[in-house]
């Protein structure tokens, strides 16, 4: 009944944790946490999916695992310099006590990036290393033992037939041993933990493990580099075969610095012979509906992104919709984050008391975090929790959902020609029967101000109006889809068609 018309499905981290950050805290990469089910019916799961020709992604989570994996309860219970601890990064404190931490580094999440561990008879120990949450200790990758346990866990996964892995934090994992401090103005070259060349080596591993298996399995990196340069060596044709284009996602709406993010990730791709995925959102940043309704509509810093601001939600939907139609008109890959298909909003007024997101703990509260995007799907019905869990009031969703959320469910949307499900659904049903819109080039148009228009192949074009006027449609035969109504040949502001021509 609410078939979105989809090739594959991501699934975030499913695997036992403690969630002290959404999952990305593994204590177990080859089981299913029980919040979830069972091993058992994730490969039913799987092998439904197949059956329907919806293939399956996991996350791999290799740059850290949870502080209650079996290898750092060891590592905890074992004395330094021990091979149990060299699968991390322990190491003494500085100060006359080792009262300070190792070295400067900061967490992702804010606050040092180094916990101190107890003795067993109470006096304070070493300290480990963990770039993200204290629950999240850093893998030491130098370490073989590391390396072939994530070999094993990927073929774990794909004996199970799964179709790819979506690398989680994947351009950390190395390190320099050696934990120089660096100011993060002036980051060092080679940088101590990002981007490090011994990466490409372990993605050439990796991906000679996805290639000795029978049909495609493909290996997606999440790679937040300014760098095209450098993002583009983790997609030579012997390593990952794509990955998330954030510099897309970040874009402010305006038409020429779009068209320059996209002419940049094309150009990136092209000599290393990959595909681009696009991406409008997912479950770290201000969903896609908010963020265009804002004044300042690009991805800001996190501290930005994060705050409360003024925002009108009627125009962040209108250029939602339009940003769809955009990307989907694209060569490449599009990944869709959960809800989004829904136009579903940020909640911005989780009250404190429900959030879960380090990130605001560790901020010291004044980074709310990414519980607002997180807050979980509403299906039907008319009252939380819409469908999504079975209505037990003892087990609530993890996050609520907002009372609103009635008029956002997929069961409400279905049968509305113009809401935001009915135009997903179309859109990627067009994009499946028009061949234009494959891995071929896309050629810019001339177009007003602020408006992007481009073909693909000799009979589609798509027009974007980003901004404040109404603008005419050039020649054409048809109208395929629109994101508004269309008034005669005029495509109203904050608005995308695609034309038969
Ligand atoms: C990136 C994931 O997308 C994010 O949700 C997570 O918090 C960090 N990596 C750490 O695993």
């Amino acid at each position: 009944m609410y078939e979105l018309g989809i090739d594959a499905i991501w699934f975030n981290p499913w695997y036992p944790s403690p969630m002290a950050d959404g999952g990305y805290d593994v204590t177990d990469y080859r089981d299913i946490d029980p919040l979830f089910g069972t091993l058992e019916e994730a490969e039913e799961l799987i092998a439904e999916a197949n059956r329907l020709g919806i293939r399956v992604i996991i996350d791999i989570v290799p740059n850290h695992c949870s502080d209650k994996h079996a290898w750092f309860r060891a590592a905890l219970a074992a004395k330094p310099g021990s091979t149990e601890r060299e699968r991390f990064w322990f190491r003494p404190g500085r100060g006359a006590n080792g009262e300070d931490p190792p070295n400067e580094w900061r967490s992702f999440f804010g606050g040092s990036a180094w916990t101190r561990t107890t003795n067993p008879d109470g006096s304070p120990g070493d300290w480990y290393l963990h770039l993200f949450a204290s629950g999240q200790p850093d893998l030491n990758w130098s370490n073989l033992e590391v390396r072939r346990e994530h070999e094993d866990v990927l073929r774990f996964w794909f004996d199970r037939g799964v179709a790819g892995a979506r690398i989680d934090s994947a351009t950390l994992l190395f390190k320099d041993a050696a934990l120089p401090d660096f100011d993060p103005e002036h980051a060092l070259v080679p940088h101590p933990y990002i981007d490090r060349d011994e990466l490409h080596e372990l993605y050439r591993e990796w991906r000679a493990i996805a290639d000795s298996y029978p049909g495609s399995r493909i290996l997606v990196g999440e790679i937040w580099l300014p760098d095209r340069d450098r993002f583009a060596r983790y997609l030579r044709p012997d390593e990952l075969h794509t990955a998330f284009d954030f510099e897309f996602l970040a874009c402010p709406w305006e038409a020429a610095r779009l068209r320059a993010v996209i002419d940049a990730t094309l150009a990136a791709h092209d000599p290393v012979g990959a595909s681009p995925t696009w991406v409008l959102s997912n479950h770290d940043v201000t969903r896609d509906v908010t963020r265009y309704g804002r004044a300042e509509t690009g991805l800001g810093s996190e501290e930005e992104t994060c705050s409360i601001r003024t925002v009108d939600l009627m125009r962040g939907t209108r250029r939602a919709r339009a940003a769809a139609l955009l990307t989907q008109a694209l060569p490449g890959a599009v990944c869709i984050y959960q809800g989004e298909e829904l136009g579903l909003s940020e909640v911005e007024d989780l009250p404190e008391n429900v959030l879960q997101d380090p990130v605001f703990f560790r901020s010291g509260g004044t980074n709310p975090g990414r519980d607002g995007c997180r807050v979980p799907l509403p299906w039907e019905g008319d009252a939380p929790p819409f469908g999504f869990s079975d209505g037990n009031a003892s087990a609530p969703p993890w996050l609520p959902q907002p009372a609103s959320w009635r008029n956002f469910t997929a069961a409400f949307q279905v049968s509305d020609p113009r809401s935001m499900l009915t135009l997903y659904r179309k859109a990627l049903h067009i994009r499946r029967q028009e061949r234009a819109f494959g891995d071929g080039p896309i050629r810019w148009l001339s177009a007003p101000a602020n408006v992007l228009a481009f073909s693909r192949g000799d009979k589609l074009i798509c027009v974007v109006n980003l901004s404040e006027e109404s603008v005419e449609l050039p020649p054409h035969h048809g109208v395929l889809l629109a994101s508004e109504l269309l008034d005669g040949d005029l495509l109203p502001a904050d608005a995308a068609v695609w034309l038969r021509t």
